[in-house]
């Protein structure tokens, strides 16, 4: 291809492109019943959760937008439902979407921080690759949202931790599991260990 040709020919490529995957990537997107909202429940004291704090009990989980790209969220609590994301299982897939009432299902996304021992979890949009998501009976508790030891991330998933850090609202972090570390990482101070409890919508 000659010079010009390409500089004519690419920007009508990329307009193709963006109409493309703007008019058919998700031309119905429904979310899967039964939706839910997802509320944390703080675990016992013990040496992995050295600073239970009841402050992060109660709280859902809100998906907020990062400004930068509206395609990322924080994975950020309130104590507000009405701000509470709406979550449903995939069971195709076992992932964990999100309706942010936008054209396209949003999912949790880890981010990998091995040597820190724990790590972000983010709330992206698409489908994501975390597979393996399910929920566990807890008995009084309710149903906890976690991650299957058959899955590829479940074998070094070690639960959630919800930590006051950068966003001035309580955020979500995963931690390795022992598999992976000599041993589970103690939640740190300002940092608590909880599970996610499936609050179902009427
Ligand atoms: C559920 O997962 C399947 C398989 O990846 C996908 O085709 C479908 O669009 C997903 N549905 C929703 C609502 O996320
Ligand atoms: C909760 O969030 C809604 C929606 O943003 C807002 O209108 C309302 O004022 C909030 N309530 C409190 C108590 O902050
Ligand atoms: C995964 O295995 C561990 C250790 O055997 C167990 O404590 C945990 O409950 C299992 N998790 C799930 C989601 O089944």
């Amino acid at each position: 291809m000659k010079l010009p040709t390409l500089l004519v020919s690419l920007p009508l490529l990329f307009l193709a492109f963006s109409q493309q995957t703007s008019a058919s990537s998700y031309p119905s997107f429904t979310p899967i019943k039964p939706l839910y909202h997802l509320r944390t429940y703080t675990k016992l004291h013990s040496h992995t959760n050295p600073h239970s704090d009841h402050r992060f009990n109660g709280l859902y989980l809100h998906a907020s937008p990062t400004g930068a790209n509206p395609d990322n969220h924080y994975a950020l609590f309130t104590s507000n439902i009405s701000l509470a994301a709406i979550g449903f299982l995939n069971s195709t897939n076992s992932i964990e979407g999100f309706d942010l009432n936008k054209n396209q299902p949003y999912s949790f996304s880890f981010q990998m921080q091995p040597d820190a021992g724990w790590s972000e979890v983010d709330i992206n949009a698409g489908l994501g690759s975390l597979q393996g998501v399910e929920f566990a009976d807890m008995g009084k508790a309710g149903k906890a949202l976690v991650l299957s030891n058959a899955s590829k991330m479940g074998s070094i998933w070690g639960g959630w931790i919800v930590c006051d850090w950068w966003h001035n609202a309580p955020q979500l972090f995963w931690r390795y599991s022992d598999k992976y570390k000599p041993g589970p990482y103690p939640a740190p101070r300002g940092c608590a260990d909880v599970d996610l409890i499936q609050v179902l919508l009427s």
